[in-house]
């Protein structure tokens, strides 16, 4: 956060100064949980359906706040605003405004934008202070949350940009304007508010739309539907990507017995050799779609494959992969699910399973809206291709089991729990399996819970 007074920042809001001088300066993080305040911060107090955040205004006082932001008087100093979330974006766009030597990356896309964004933060690092903090903070209060982290020293601020509908990704392109964008993919993710990859497509494009004739639009060549956004964009388009038309490409992609991929990364006539840490195919694209804003933003060839090396998931419960003391293979990709995540997590799980006794426990796949049935029995019947030796289908995912008995080779075990508790005394691993945990948000967490070793919750 940059320092601002209180009088500023009813400018800039609209609201009006209470209990204090308009003088009063903020000088600490803009924070919603009470718990996270520190000396000199701002409180931005919502009133919840339970609980009402003003009530905390005395606490966070206690703790060192300079003000409470909020829609009515709380009886300390603060700011009083008709709308929270229309204030912090304003706020977040003065900041921004404020920091001549930011450069903002926008990304978005149907999977991997929380993955994708880590490894551009770990990237960007190595050129100067980043931004980029672990988590899935992509909609109208996350990421104007994210834009006020930013402060002088700050040379690069890397937002998600979650869309739930048409004009949303524009809204958040107005609060931070990027200058670089990047579209990961377009896939089978939230298709209940869009009604079609088509309809979802038109959404994400907007950050291409948004971003100035000097900006760099980073495209996905794999993907007809990102690479046709190139249209749609008055800025500089760097492509990524397998394919040969791609400018940021890998080449000679491998996998080893653990899911991690090496390839030659090929970009402006040069070349190096990249081995990442991280499981699972699909991170080939991901880290790609980070070289090229690397690249972009003044890294070189080298260095970003050394850099991708080293990158790892800094938010919780994506493509976690561990081994137990007992000789089982835990990947905990439990955070979130749709059909594309969870065809890249069941792939993952059979190039680490390779000789070994695969368990798949797969949760329910919200926001699939009419592809809810069809997009179950999708995923169920590549578990059973891809030879799953016993497949767990949590609550409401069972059409994932009609999916697998669709393929009549299968020889795997197909079961359904009624919940939870239920998924977890079906387990019964043995030493030497691998299991995969996964389905929308909540729906697989106890399950992945349970299977680390005591203490190491998270
Ligand atoms: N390129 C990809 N293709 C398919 N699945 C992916 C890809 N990258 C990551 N995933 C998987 O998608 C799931 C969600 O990952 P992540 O949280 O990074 O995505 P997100 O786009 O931020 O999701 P959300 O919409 O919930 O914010 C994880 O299971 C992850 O392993
Ligand atoms: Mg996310």
């Amino acid at each position: 956060m940059i320092t601002m007074t209180l009088g500023e920042i009813a400018e800039v809001t609209g609201g009006q100064v209470v209990g204090a001088e308009p003088g009063a300066q903020v000088t600490g993080p803009v924070e919603f949980d009470s718990r996270k305040i520190t000396a000199g911060g701002l409180f931005v107090a919502f009133a919840g359906e339970k609980v009402d955040g003003h009530e905390f205004a005395p606490a966070v006082m206690a703790a060192g706040a300079a003000g409470v932001l909020g829609t009515r008087d709380a009886g300390v100093p603060g700011v009083v605003v008709a709308d929270q979330l229309d204030a912090l974006a304003r706020l977040a766009r003065v900041v921004v405004d404020r920091l001549d030597a930011l450069t903002v990356v926008g990304l978005t896309g149907s999977s991997g934008k929380t993955t994708t964004k880590d490894f551009i933060g770990q990237l960007l690092a190595r050129l100067g202070p980043t931004v980029a903090p672990p988590g899935s903070l992509n909609n109208e209060l996350g990421h104007p949350y994210t834009v006020l982290k930013a402060g002088p020293d700050t040379r690069f601020l890397v937002l998600e940009m979650g869309a739930r509908g048409v004009g949303h990704i524009r809204h958040l392109a107005q609060v931070a304007p990027p200058r670089i964008g990047v579209v990961l993919n377009i896939g089978a993710a939230h298709l209940g508010e869009f009604g079609s990859v088509e309809g979802t497509a038109l959404a994400k494009g907007e950050l291409v739309e948004a971003l100035p004739a000097d900006g760099v639009a980073v495209l996905n060549a794999d993907d007809p539907l990102v690479a046709a956004m190139a249209s749609r964009t008055r800025a500089r388009v760097v492509r990524f990507g397998e394919a040969e038309q791609a400018d940021v490409r890998a080449v000679d992609v491998t996998l080893d017995a653990r899911g991690r991929a090496a390839y030659t990364l090929v970009a402006g006539g040069e070349s190096a050799l990249v081995r990442l840490a991280v499981t699972g195919r699909h991170q080939v694209g991901n880290t790609l779609a980070a070289a090229a804003v690397a690249l972009a933003a003044g890294l070189p060839v080298a260095q970003v494959a050394d850099a991708l090396g080293e990158v790892g998931i800094a938010s919780v419960r994506r493509m976690d992969v561990f081994d137990r003391p007992d000789g089982v293979t835990v990947i905990d990709d439990s955070y979130n699910a749709n059909p594309s995540s969870t065809e890249a997590a069941l792939r993952s799980l059979a190039a680490l399973g390779a000789g070994r006794r695969t368990v798949a426990v797969l949760g329910y796949m919200a926001e699939l809206g009419e592809y809810e049935r069809s997009g179950h029995e999708q995923v169920g019947r590549l578990a059973a291709e891809l030879g799953v030796d016993r497949l767990i289908a949590v609550a409401e995912a069972a059409p994932i089991l009609a999916g697998a008995a669709t393929v009549a080779s299968w020889t795997g075990q197909g079961l359904h729990a009624a919940d939870q508790a239920a998924a977890i005394a079906e387990l019964d691993l043995r030493p030497g399996d691998v299991v995969l945990v996964k389905g929308s948000r909540y729906r697989t967490w106890e399950v992945a819970d349970s299977l680390r070793p005591e203490g190491v919750r998270r």
